[in-house]
């Protein structure tokens, strides 16, 4: 007997009037490893209502308050760091080690929102009418940035926590309300990391937790006219919430095809470990994760045999025990991924290793050769494979990254500081990284996605600004 996880509301802990749950799947065990509430649309109508009342107050509450608070929040939730990551293990197979680093990076996070608010947020602007022209110094102009309202979050299975607090933090300290609709995959991690904002006072109806099944609650929210903003992080369901969702400003992060790419003149030992870190860390199951590698011919050989060798050493298991590889997240990610495999086996690519699998557990693999009518060369696989591409020349790095649909991040790795800035301004994509694996932290450094990857800008700074909208108040002066 599995007991039905609250959702939460009104400052409170509630059980759904549907008396309908969802199961969470251990993507290890494959058995449900926990239940959250099947919310109805009546609930999240009522929580859209109090969440409405709650953010008129909060808009009021001192921003040192708003920030104390927030700064109050984060020590809870480091301090109940080992429960929060033990749900991320059961959830998501997050190797114990890095579930901890999660919720700790999420509680400086939430700190550094607090101050970051508390700096950008507690001043304005002022301006003066006679720099137009036809206007004397007749008119002032006080410029302050005010809340948007409500604030629907919506983060991906991968980071729950993180990609949940990066939307709650910034919403709170700019005097917004938050619905958060926690992915069904880390829904429990969700759910205790709003325990900790729950002890940490804030006023009731101020942050709701809203669990349920997508196809009953999902257009629902996106489209509910309560909504003022909404924060996404996903998949292609992205482009159809932006589709449908009213004129709210929208802040998304909808995957990436990262590219890594190698010049002959590069420091292979430094681009073997940060493919190993950048393709492989949390089995690939990262937005940033380098998912392509584009490698000048005359060095691929030496790299290949680098970064297999390094392979050779991942060591693969259950998340409890801080393998490097651990199950991917369900049975159908685990049968997508085997299918691009598959793809490029028929299609001629060089397995470096044997393609292994066991449930959802996928072995490492490194794919040579790759070519660009394999569905591996553009699709996201979302797991522990990565395809090598061989170039000749920079220009057909360049000309595979920028025909991607998506454009994230993407990383060149060479010693000439002049070539790598060229090819980064040539690559489109939101950030470059020189001689590094992508990465969206430090989380106060902005991030943002071209065509597919999304729109907006997130990181502390930008959300904050996003989550808010200018107010002129204009002195005429008789
Ligand atoms: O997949 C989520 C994306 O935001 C990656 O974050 O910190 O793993 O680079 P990070």
């Amino acid at each position: 007997h599995t007991s039905v996880y609250k959702y939460y509301s009104d400052g409170a802990w509630n059980v759904s009037s549907s008396g309908k749950s969802v199961p969470i799947i251990n993507p290890t065990t494959r058995k449900t490893q926990y239940k959250v509430q099947a919310c109805t649309q009546q609930e999240v109508n009522k929580v859209m209502e109090s969440s409405k009342v709650a953010q008129k107050l909060w808009a009021k509450t001192p921003l040192w308050k708003r920030a104390e608070m927030l700064h109050k929040a984060a020590a809870i939730l480091k301090e109940n760091k080992a429960p929060i990551a033990e749900c991320l293990v059961k959830e998501i197979a997050k190797p114990v080690k890095d579930a901890v680093t999660e919720v700790v990076r999420s509680g400086d996070l939430v700190s550094y929102t607090g101050e970051e608010g508390v700096r950008i947020l507690g001043e304005g602007k002022f301006l003066t009418s006679d720099s137009f022209p036809g206007n004397e110094r007749s008119k002032y102009c006080l410029v302050s940035k005010v809340p948007l309202g409500v604030v629907l979050a919506i983060p991906p299975f991968n980071y729950p926590v993180n990609l949940a607090v990066s939307k709650i933090a910034p919403a709170l300290i700019a005097g917004n309300s938050l619905v958060l609709k926690p992915p069904t995959q880390g829904a429990v991690a969700a759910l205790h990391m709003v325990h900790c904002f729950h002890l940490a006072g804030f006023p009731k109806g101020l942050i709701s937790c809203i669990t349920g099944k997508g196809s009953e609650i999902g257009d629902f929210l996106t489209m509910h006219p309560g909504v003022n903003c909404i924060s996404f992080t996903g998949g292609d369901t992205g482009i159809a919430i932006s589709k449908k969702a009213g004129m709210v400003p929208l802040q998304m992060e909808l995957g990436g095809k990262d590219a890594c790419i190698v010049l002959e003149d590069a420091d292979l030992d430094l681009v073997a470990a940060n493919i190993i870190k950048g393709g492989f860390s949390y089995s690939g199951q990262r937005c940033t994760a380098v998912k392509v590698v584009l490698v000048m011919d005359s060095v691929a050989d030496t790299l290949v045999e680098k970064v297999n060798a390094k392979v050779s050493k991942l060591t693969v298991g259950p998340p409890e025990e801080n393998f490097d590889i651990t199950p991917v997240v369900s049975e159908s990610s685990a049968n997508f991924i085997e299918g691009l495999v598959m793809d490029a086996k028929q299609k001629g690519a060089t397995f470096c290793q044997e393609y292994k699998r066991d449930g959802n557990l996928i072995w490492p693999l490194l794919l040579d050769n790759v070519k660009p009518e394999m569905r591996i060369a553009w699709e996201e696989p979302f797991g522990p494979v990565l395809p090598v591409i061989r170039i000749n020349t920079v220009e057909q790095g360049i000309h595979h990254c920028n025909a991607s649909n998506f454009g994230l991040q993407g990383c060149v790795f060479t010693r000439d500081i002049n070539k790598a800035i060229l090819i980064g301004d040539a690559m489109e994509t939101g950030t470059v990284q020189i001689n590094s694996a992508p990465a969206r932290g430090p989380d106060h450094f902005p991030f943002q996605g071209l065509k597919d990857s999304g729109i907006g800008s997130q990181g502390v700074t930008n959300s904050i600004l996003m989550m808010t909208k200018i107010k002129s108040t204009v002195i005429n002066l008789p």
